[in-house]
């Protein structure tokens, strides 16, 4: 296994997936971790990921002792390299131009890490690869005992390594895309540098993830709070296979879900795969609840807690549980543990089911709190879940709820579910679902004219919105085709009494939000 340390960079999660992806488990610590830590994690290898801070500055982040102890290979990416320069007594020093693209490298020197891996060679027989820069800082000297394995006409220390004792640093990202031979990179660190394997696959995540749930509930039970996400339809899933009839999920359905959502979940998980599911018809107390609150905030408040409420109550019906599992997932856990200094991450706080009965005393059971989003996926549809489920577009917690603008009515809740499966069919049918992040309909209570054969209308617009993003914290409007969308426009004014008019919604995030609430 690899350790990951993390100083801070946005692209430490990506670097920790590439791994991964390679076959090799790897977990991502704050980089001010303490050396036993460190040392009781005991990894093959050590990577230290880039960083927004500059070396030169005091109190800027330095690598634990411990790294330096442990006698495995490390490879620095930019910052990483940086602060490995630095503390064996090379020089950095920041460069008047931030260097921020694409830029050509050539190879050098002959390492381990780089040789014969290129996307060209040069007239003299020099590999040159393509790669993904972004610094400010650069190291101008190297320390003594490394050599120089890579640069560019402007930068002339792009990489460096000290062989002898396993110490890479490379200045440019190969955890990106853009770095072509990216993968190549890593694999010849974690697998040939390293000496890892590539066991971390879907059977083997999935059979490891089966024991270690067997081990720790025993012949207790285990109840889950199902919501037909992709997380803890996974869970479900997984736990049926480990551990059967000693699960039991409650699915609370609260009326604010997509079309024929809930049915698709019994499907699936009771019919289908023979799990114990409870489902809870709960649509007509969240409408109630609901009734008059109109500002986004208060209802995502009504909803979250009658959502706990319903929960609670079902579950305290169930005798004999000791467990509560939940679909917690790995960037849910490097987010809420961060670096003590606070300075490398944005806290968020995630709430995916309702809490735990206080009577009940339940112990958690989280099976993929060590999976990426990319990793739960994989083994969903090794554990025989549909891959459109598995691949679906994120839903929110609230549902429906805050996508009919103002107050929410069951009238809004079936125009609006119409729509969206209308828009989402068509998405799908002309390919562009899996090139949107996100997309879906919204519910406007403005009433606007429209016209149809036998006289006027006076109704309510649907406003379609489709967005492509990574990491849903900024995203582009969705460029759909006018074909596309001129169908589903014509599909939904023609197909739902109700709806006059279909709008488009044009606007990025920022300033607009994905939701329209
Ligand atoms: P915004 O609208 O903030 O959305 O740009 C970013 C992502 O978060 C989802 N979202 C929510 N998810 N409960 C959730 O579980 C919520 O209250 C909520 N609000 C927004 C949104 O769908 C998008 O994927």
């Amino acid at each position: 296994k690899i350790l990951i340390l993390d100083f801070g960079s946005q692209l430490t999660q990506l670097i920790a997936r590439r791994v991964r992806e390679l076959g090799v488990y790897c977990e991502l610590h704050p980089w001010d971790s303490s050396d036993d830590l460190i040392r009781e994690f005991a990894p093959r290898g050590v990577i230290l990921s880039g960083s927004p801070e500059s070396v030169a500055e005091a109190g800027s982040p330095r690598v634990p002792a411990a790294v330096w102890e442990l006698g495995v290979p490390v490879l620095g990416i930019c910052y990483g390299m940086q602060v490995m320069a630095h503390h064996f007594g090379g020089a950095v020093e920041p460069h008047d131009q931030k260097e921020f693209g694409y830029a050509e490298i050539r190879a050098r020197g002959h390492s381990k890490l780089l040789r014969d891996i290129e996307d060209r060679v040069n007239d003299e027989g020099h590999g040159l690869l393509d790669v993904w820069m972004s610094h400010g800082d650069r190291v101008v000297r190297l320390p003594d005992g490394f050599k120089c394995i890579a640069s560019t006409p402007d930068l002339p220390l792009a990489g460096m390594a000290d062989e002898a004792r396993g110490y890479y640093g490379l200045q440019f990202h190969a955890e990106v895309t853009h770095t072509r031979q990216g993968a190549r990179i890593y694999s010849r660190f974690v697998h040939e540098i390293c000496g890892c394997g590539d066991a971390w696959k879907p059977d083997s995540i999935i059979d490891d993830a089966i024991a270690r749930v067997r081990e720790q509930v025993g012949d207790g039970h285990v109840l889950l709070g199902l919501s037909g996400g992709v997380d803890s339809s996974v869970v479900a899933a997984l736990l049926h296979k480990a551990i059967g009839p000693q699960l039991t999920c409650v699915f609370v359905d609260h009326g604010l879900l997509r079309h024929h959502e809930g049915d698709q979940v019994m499907k699936i998980f009771a019919d289908h795969l023979g799990v114990k599911v409870i489902r809870v018809n709960a649509e007509q107390r969240f409408l109630s609840a609901l009734q008059g609150v109109s500002d986004p905030e208060a209802k995502r408040k009504v909803i979250g807690k009658l959502f706990v409420d319903v929960f609670d109550e079902e579950s305290a019906k169930i005798d004999n549980v000791q467990f509560l599992a939940q679909g917690t997932i790995y960037p849910d856990v490097i987010e809420s543990a961060g670096s003590k200094t606070g300075k490398a991450h944005v806290i968020k706080s995630h709430h995916n089911v309702g809490g735990l009965p206080a009577h009940m005393k339940l112990k958690l059971v989280e099976p993929l709190r060590e999976l990426f989003k990319d990793e739960v996926r994989r083994i969903g549809v090794e554990l025989g879940l549909p891959r459109e489920m598995v691949y679906r577009h994120p839903f929110p917690g609230p549902g429906l709820g805050v996508r009919i603008l103002g107050e929410v009515t069951k009238q809004a809740a079936d125009t609006l579910r119409l729509a969206d499966h209308i828009f989402i069919e068509e998405l799908r049918k002309s390919g562009w679902y899996d090139k949107t992040s996100q997309a879906f309909a919204v519910f406007l209570p403005v009433k606007s004219v429209g016209v149809t054969g036998d006289g006027r209308r006076y109704e309510p617009v649907i406003a379609l919105r489709a967005v492509e993003t990574i990491d849903f914290m900024t995203a582009h409007w969705a460029h759909l085709p006018y074909e596309l969308l001129d169908v589903c426009s014509r599909r939904i004014v023609n197909e739902i009494a109700g709806v006059s008019r279909v709008v488009y919604d044009v606007s990025g995030k920022p300033p607009a939000t994905i939701e329209w609430e």
